[in-house]
């Protein structure tokens, strides 16, 4: 299938590492022209060069934080002057405040309030960005990466799951509002994806890695590609018919646990 991807140009923030970087490589794979944003010159350096060298796309990497709106401007014209056009936006956020805790257990309001900004403010001030551009050309493509703990609770997820919640009431919003400027706004909600690329005290112990994979359908965790493939076809022009909808890539979960 071609996806119609080659010449579009694609946000994907929170990008130097993990999900983010797996969801530029994919798009770039489809010959999609790619902007890069997160904190790390260098990590975004290496990515860049990557993407031009295996895929002979354009990348253009901001380095900034999704958190300080002078970064957002700062993107923003960046993208006007170099591309002058934007027509994805992959908005993808780094994690919640660690250690997870229960919900009762959340009783810090800083904690709730970095959550806030982390996972729920900046999606909605770059969103807010990014529809202009869009606009302009009568076609666009908005996706959010949420949480499937939006649609089950997990255990010690609430500050995840509660803002991006709300992340899936706002793309949803949008999506009627802004539909019949030709521009789509999904979300796609992962669980129990392999975190083994996180330093050590950031990812899962063995033990928590056994039962997360226990809770999925299939037995096993989900791997980043997988989730960037779901993500990348969201974004082509095939998928144009689908819009305020949150599609979950987690192996399974949630059905799993209303089966029993
Ligand atoms: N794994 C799962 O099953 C799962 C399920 C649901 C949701 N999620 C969510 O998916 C997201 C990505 O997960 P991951 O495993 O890829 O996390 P990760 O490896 O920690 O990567 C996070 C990325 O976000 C960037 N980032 C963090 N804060 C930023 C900021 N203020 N401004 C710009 N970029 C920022 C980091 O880059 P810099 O440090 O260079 O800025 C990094 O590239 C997280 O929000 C996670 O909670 C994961």
């Amino acid at each position: 299938m071609d996806l119609g991807l080659s010449g579009k140009v694609a946000l994907v923030t929170a990008s130097s590492g993990g999900i983010g970087m797996s969801v530029a490589k994919s798009l770039a794979r489809e010959g999609a022209d790619i902007v890069l944003l997160a904190r790390s010159s260098d990590k975004l350096q290496q990515l860049a060069t990557l993407l031009r060298e295996e895929y002979h796309v354009r990348v253009m990497p901001v380095v900034g934080s999704m958190l300080e709106p002078a970064d957002h401007d700062r993107l923003f014209s960046s993208i006007e002057s170099e591309f002058g056009r934007l027509d994805i936006a992959v908005l993808n956020t780094g994690r919640p405040p660690s250690p997870l805790r229960d919900a009762l257990a959340e009783a810090d309001g800083s904690r709730w309030q970095q959550s806030y900004e982390t996972l729920l403010a900046c999606i909605i001030a770059i969103t807010q960005r990014a529809y202009p551009l869009m606009v302009a050309n009568k076609w666009g493509r908005m996706i959010a990466l949420t949480s499937a703990s939006v649609h089950l609770p997990m255990p010690h997820h609430a500050l995840s799951s509660v803002f991006r919640a709300g992340v899936e009431a706002y793309m949803r919003h949008l999506s009627s509002e802004i539909g019949a400027a030709g521009i789509t706004v999904n979300c796609v909600a992962p669980a129990l994806i392999d975190s083994s690329h996180r330093e050590a005290t950031l990812s899962y112990s063995a033990e928590q890695t056994a039962k997360r994979t226990a809770m999925s359908a299939l037995k096993r965790l989900g791997t980043h590609e997988e989730l960037a493939s779901v993500v990348t076809f969201l974004a082509s022009v095939p998928a144009g018919f689908v819009t305020g909808e949150s599609l979950r890539v987690d192996g399974g979960m949630v059905t799993a646990a209303l089966h029993h």
